[in-house]
């Protein structure tokens, strides 16, 4: 209860409200988030003020005099009709069935903020030419796609085409909203609207700023620019009649924090109608469906990074990470949308049959009356400007294809990271983490990492070691590195106040600190107590960080410790919604509001470079971080946070990972046995069954709760947990190929059903089962008690082996299947090639020269595919020296052929085949080897006519070279 009480101490000088919730949770009450301490989108003044905007005509024209037509695409002066304010908007074709929307103010106060770092690269372009033309349009051809856009002057408007069907449309319904910026108010006597209310927050704020600048007094925003802008062209004042007063545009409070807006409202809207989809998904992180919801008439999802502290499923609520992408899907076609922006962001979906029955859907088909289904997209953001890019397909992995080819692909993981992570908070000292590591050898249980959180530091400070606990940590990483394991050790942006903490010390010298709007350090209350926050949007400052992780810098670190970064939205227990406030300042004189979604991306960028640099560039670093944005798939994993040891949590585990491997990020996974709370035992079990699935596995517990490692269950279950162990390891090649997959192609590694089925509706919804690859498919069971699951097996034509009992199913259908604890099913595809490693050893490190064995699941056809990438498992090499091997294996006409899928790739391994399984086969009368160079040799072999599996034993052939088994 110590360490109860030393939370509840932590939590209440943190946030008083959180006291409360933490004594309801240590007494077993019902977890909930306290949801009063997060804003709704009528408490976010920006929100409310987008929203009031209704549908109907745009006060927005094109002035298509001033349209030019360059190499670089379109530009076109668009006027507010009703403020006379000019913006420019700017249109450029992309290659690759791409198009890209900027629009920003002509001539902004103050420049707005564009996201650098997303984009890998400028995108190239396509050229755009005029088709036709008439008074209110102008129609645009867009080189090397099959794409149209005609642009409308008034009521402005874009739609996208392709042939004459319409695509999408921009500004349809007239949402387009940019409050441009504007003189602050001006002298009091002035505003007559004022409320007394917020003359007394004036009075009050400008007591306590005690001289410092406040807008009211005029002067406003070019006198708050500290920084500057570089060389940005610093606007002119211009006197300018002062705006009727919005509410919260000057200033806004919520609970007791008050943020100054020293530069005014400057939020942006816009509006995409999706004419013919119905189905949309993305824009993570949500506990929530992977189906997205109407809106409208609802909260709107948000996405603003944040530490939900014990949160709430099947709700639109922010969470730590931000993509800003949805993607829309209808059997005939799928399409992007990815807003570039930054800032606090609210997406708004409404449908036109949203109210409709299916029933009343079908009649309106039949009867040919129904409107076309239709989806509208209305996005806001708080600053910025708009600049978005619409993907246009036509098929989902395009789609994939084309987002990653704008923000990247997942990087390619360490292969140790791909196994199992023992984690929690905390493993007390170094006695205690060598003792957990004796444990898995001690139950014959693979383990490749054992996890340290925020006790290992020195009082919090990250980068040190508790003397007393971790008075050696080399000695203990010695330990780890004989057993060919790892270490993680949490490293957070908080960094402890403290004269004696070097960290501290060279961050505030050199001015590398995010700045209050006066320009001091800001400091804000996190796990260390009073902590300042490292300016990671600033170059110098990550350039600064990544250093610290040399093994010089970082003392006590060794090649095989790796870095976890948590707390990176950021979390700040006192500020506003437990986050920064959004007028602090950082690099470059842009605010916080400006940047605070992608924040936490930078810190993983800085911290996954570092791993790089540590080791001069050679080794590939594994980084963890609980805060993410566009992008961030290129440094590493992420996971779903503060999650409960409950059955919704584990259900929601499924959608969350899916909407993530959606907009690129495959490495995801969800804290196995749940943080909050103690899991009875059935749920733990059915949490590593679930886990050993999903793409980052690893069991991780809050400090209050009980020791959870696997062998501290009822010994009933430790077989099941070994097995589930097992199963992960023995397909361990199959996971690092569909990594290479995702890093090479940018598709998922975890897939929804409706990736693989695209035209069977039944999948668009489902989201308690998935598929990994297009290979196998995967039912958790997630509740409590079951004695069996419904599985949707798709696609017509297709059959399904059952990996344990090889029982074959045809697709599709649904089908009962009863369970017991023992496993869950797992679906082998006919027409898949699935390679796996049959000996588990203590570490996938211990494996990787092992043999393979390729279980070959035939198609009623007869075929099957699959492919096989390896390489050293942990550098760079594969892509500096082409050192790796992609194989790919194909079986038709009774013979299974080995080729090179790539033949830039050379890597020497020891690697060979000592199996193949064919599931599906009929007995032959023999099996001839073929290799290069050397005579046919016959295999043996072993035919079971129950379950048509057939074995060949001993091909002893090395998995770089080309072969071919025949079945005669
Ligand atoms: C572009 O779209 C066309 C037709 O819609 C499609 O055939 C083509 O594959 C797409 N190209 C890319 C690179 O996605």
């Amino acid at each position: 209860m110590a360490a109860v009480a030393a939370v509840a101490e932590r939590r209440r000088r943190a946030q008083p409200g959180m006291v409360l919730l933490c004594l309801g949770a240590c007494l077993g009450m019902t977890l909930a988030v306290d949801r009063s301490n997060f804003k709704t989108c009528d408490e976010s003044s920006f929100c409310k003020r987008q929203r009031s905007v209704r549908p109907g005509l745009s006060p927005y024209r094109a002035l298509l005099d001033t349209l030019q037509l360059g190499p670089d695409g379109l530009t076109v002066h668009l006027i507010n009709e009703a403020t006379k304010v000019l913006l420019v908007l700017q249109l450029q074709g992309l290659q690759k069935n791409m198009t890209r929307i900027r629009i920003d103010e002509l001539e902004p106060r103050r420049p707005r903020y564009r996201v650098p770092d997303v984009l890998v690269a400028d995108p190239p372009t396509a050229r755009l030419s005029v088709s036709g033309r008439d008074d209110n349009s102008v129609e645009l051809t867009v080189a090397e796609g099959p794409y149209k856009v005609i642009l409308t002057a008034q009521p402005f408007r874009l739609d996208l085409l392709e042939e004459r069907s319409l695509l999408l449309s921009v500004n349809a319904r007239g949402l387009l909203h940019l409050e441009h910026q504007r003189a602050p108010r001006v002298s009091f006597s002035d505003k007559v609207s004022v409320t007394l209310r917020s003359i007394w927050d004036k009075i009050r704020s400008l007591f306590a700023r005690q001289g410092s600048k406040d807008p009211a007094e005029g002067g406003g925003a070019q006198a708050e620019d500290t920084a500057g802008d570089g060389d940005q062209p610093q606007p002119e004042e211009t006197p300018e009649k002062a705006e009727p007063e919005e509410s919260g545009a000057w200033e806004e409070t919520f609970k007791t924090h008050s943020d100054s807006k020293p530069y005014g409202p400057t939020s942006v809207g816009l509006d995409f109608s999706l004419p013919g989809m119905e189905h949309v998904y993305g824009i993570p992180e949500h506990g929530d469906n992977l189906r997205l919801k109407v809106t409208e008439g609802g909260e709107p999802y948000r996405l603003y990074n944040l530490d939900v502290f014990q949160y709430e499923l099947y709700n639109p609520m922010a969470l730590y990470g931000s993509v800003p992408v949805l993607l829309a899907h209808s059997p005939q076609r799928d399409l992007g949308i990815f807003w570039l922006n930054a800032a606090e962001t609210w997406v708004d979906i409404s449908s036109n049959t949203a109210g409709k029955t299916l029933f009343g859907k079908m009649l309106d088909y039949l009867q040919g009356s129904g409107e076309t289904p239709q989806t509208d997209v209305r996005w806001m953001s708080e600053s910025g400007i708009i600049d978005v890019f619409l993907l246009l397909g036509s098929t989902v992995t395009d789609v994939f294809r084309q987002y990653a080819s704008l923000t990247g692909t997942q990087a390619l993981p360490p292969l140790f990271s791909l196994g199992y992570h023992q984690s929690r908070w905390n493993y007390r000292d170094e006695a205690d983490v060598l003792d957990v590591d004796q444990g898995f050898d001690d139950h014959n249980l693979p383990c490749d990492v054992i996890w340290l959180d925020i006790e290992h530091a020195d009082g919090k400070r990250y980068f040190t070691w508790d003397p007393s606990r971790f008075p050696q940590p080399l000695t203990m990483l010695d330990q780890l590195a004989a057993k060919r394991r790892k270490l993680v050790t949490i490293v957070d942006p908080h960094i402890k106040v403290d004269s004696g903490y070097r960290v501290h010390e060279e961050l505030r010298n050199q001015g590398l600190y995010v700045k209050t709007r006066d320009g001091s350090d800001y400091e804000g209350w996190c796990w260390p107590g009073s902590a300042g926050y490292p300016d990671f949007t600033n170059p110098s400052m990550r350039a600064w960080w990544a250093n610290m992780f040399s093994f010089d810098n970082y003392e006590g670190s060794a090649p095989n410790l790796y870095v976890w970064n948590d707390m990176n939205e950021p979390s700040v227990f006192n500020g506003p919604e437990v986050t920064m406030l959004k007028d602090a300042q950082h690099y470059g004189g842009w605010e916080h509001r400006d940047v605070h979604n992608i924040y936490g991306f930078y810190v993983h960028m800085a911290t996954a470079e570092g791993l790089v640099l540590r080791s001069g560039g050679v080794e590939r670093p594994f980084v963890l971080s609980r805060a993410f944005f566009a992008g961030s798939q290129r440094f590493g994993a992420v996971w779903t946070g503060d999650n409960a040891a409950e059955w919704d949590h584990l259900k929601i585990s499924i959608p969350m990972c899916l909407s993530l491997g959606l907009v690129g990020l495959s490495f995801c996974g969800a804290d196995v046995g749940g943080f909050f709370k103690n899991p009875e035992p059935e749920l733990l079990v059915r949490w590593y069954q679930m886990g050993a699935y999903q793409p980052f596995f690893r069991a991780h517990a809050h400090l209050d709760t009980g020791r959870r490692e696997p062998w501290l269950l009822a010994t009933q279950y430790h077989d099941i947990i070994r097995e589930v162990l097992n199963q992960r390891y023995s397909l361990l090649p199959f996971w690092y190929t569909l990594f290479y997959q995702a890093h090479r192609e940018g598709v998922p590694v975890m897939r929804p059903l409706w990736v693989q089925y695209p035209q069977d509706v039944t999948t668009f919804s489902i989201d308690d089962q998935f598929l990994l690859g297009d290979a196998l498919l995967v039912h958790p069971v997630s509740d409590a008690g079951a004695h069996g699951v419904q599985v949707y097996l798709p696609g017509q034509g297709e059959v399904w082996y059952d990996t344990q009992s090889y029982q074959k199913h045809h697709g599709p259908q649904t089908l009962y299947l009863p369970v017991t604890l023992n496993s869950i099913p797992v679906y082998q595809r006919g027409g898949s090639i699935v390679p796996r490693w049959m000996r588990v050893r203590r570490s996938s490190d211990c494996m990787k020269e092992d043999p393979i064995t390729l279980f070959v699941a035939l198609s009623p056809q007869g075929t099957a595919q699959g492919e096989l990438f390896l390489d050293d498992g942990h550098t760079f090499n594969y892509q500096t020296r082409q050192e790796f091997l992609l194989r790919r294996f194909s079986f038709s006409g009774n013979t299974l052929v080995s080729s090179s899928a790539d033949s830039q790739g050379h890597f020497e391994t020891p690697v060979w085949i000592e199996r193949v399984v064919i599931i599906g086969a009929g007995k032959p009368a023999a099996v001839v080897l073929h290799t290069k160079g050397s005579p046919e040799s016959r295999l043996s072999f072993q035919h079971d006519p129950e379950t048509s599996v057939l074995t060949l034993r001993k091909p002893g052939v090395n998995v770089a070279s080309d072969w071919s088994i025949h079945l005669r």
